[in-house]
């Protein structure tokens, strides 16, 4: 299961997913991307796939997705629908914070909730859900984004040591920049140090699935997570992190 499947580093999920021979539920909003995928898996990778163009945001979005899949053995879920308004928070719209805690905090809660007692009960499973190096740093012009980021982290973390002796793993996954076509719109092609293919952030992802509960992906970006998150003062991490954002638009 991919939610959040139609572009970037979900539909490289799905793609990676698929050449291992995995059958697939593939969710978004849009379905016009989604079907194309999906097709495209089937016909390279002969594996099934449904699609469900879903607003994961939306009251009722994960009572129709748990509907959608009863009859399914969910072995892998991944979370990875965000949503990120870029401007400082009194600018930003009430309705695009509320948003924020819908898509990036409410779905993603009561997805790993949806999945997991299935799980537990097969004895075996996992659930990855999309943190951020945003999450570890109050980030300037994406407060609302970094501190959902944080909620993903803490959630992934606990969850993991709830489900481990269920056979059941849990990682977050503190992702940098990765070039997908959401960052090289607000980056106006430009990268941040650091930048992944989100190829190779699923790559990471999968092989660090069992190795505990969260993952940095790329050398840079576990120095980035040492300094900013435990070495550097505080002031002077949120003042890095502004940096990371001010060329973004
Ligand atoms: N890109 C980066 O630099 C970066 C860095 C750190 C962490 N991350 C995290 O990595 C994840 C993927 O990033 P990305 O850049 O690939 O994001 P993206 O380009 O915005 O794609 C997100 C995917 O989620 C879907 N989606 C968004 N809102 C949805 C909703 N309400 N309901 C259902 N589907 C929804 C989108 O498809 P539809 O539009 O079709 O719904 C799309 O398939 C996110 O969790 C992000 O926070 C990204």
């Amino acid at each position: 299961m991919v939610a959040g499947a139609s572009a970037g580093l979900g539909a490289a999920f799905a793609t990676a997913l698929a050449r291992r021979g995995i059958d697939l539920v593939l969710v978004a909003r849009q379905q016009a991307l989604l079907e194309p995928l999906a097709d495209r898996l089937r016909q390279l990778h002969g594996v099934e796939i449904r699609t469900l163009a879903l607003d994961l945001a939306e009251p009722g979005a994960l009572e129709t997705l748990a509907r959608a899949t009863a009859t399914l053995e969910v072995g892998l879920a991944i979370y990875n629908a965000a949503f990120a308004p870029l401007a400082p928070l009194v600018d930003t719209p009430i309705e695009a914070l509320a948003r924020v805690v819908d898509t990036n905090v409410r779905a993603p809660l009561l997805f790993a909730r949806t999945f997991a007692p299935a799980m537990t009960v097969r004895r075996r499973g996992a659930i990855v859900l999309m943190s951020s190096l945003a999450g570890l740093v109050g980030t300037p012009r994406l407060a609302a984004y970094g501190a959902s980021k944080a909620f993903a982290l803490t959630l992934a973390e606990a969850m993991w040591a709830e489900l481990k002796p269920h056979g059941v793993d849990v990682v977050a996954v503190c992702a940098g920049a990765i070039r997908t076509p959401g960052y090289d719109r607000a980056a106006a092609g430009r990268s941040a140090p650091g930048t992944m293919s989100a190829q190779a952030v699923v790559a990471r992802t999968l092989a660090a699935l069992g190795q505990g509960p969260r993952l940095v992906p790329g050398w840079i970006n576990r120095v980035a997570a040492w300094v900013l998150g435990r070495l550097a003062p505080r002031r002077l991490a949120i003042a890095v992190m502004a940096g990371s954002t001010r060329g973004l638009s």
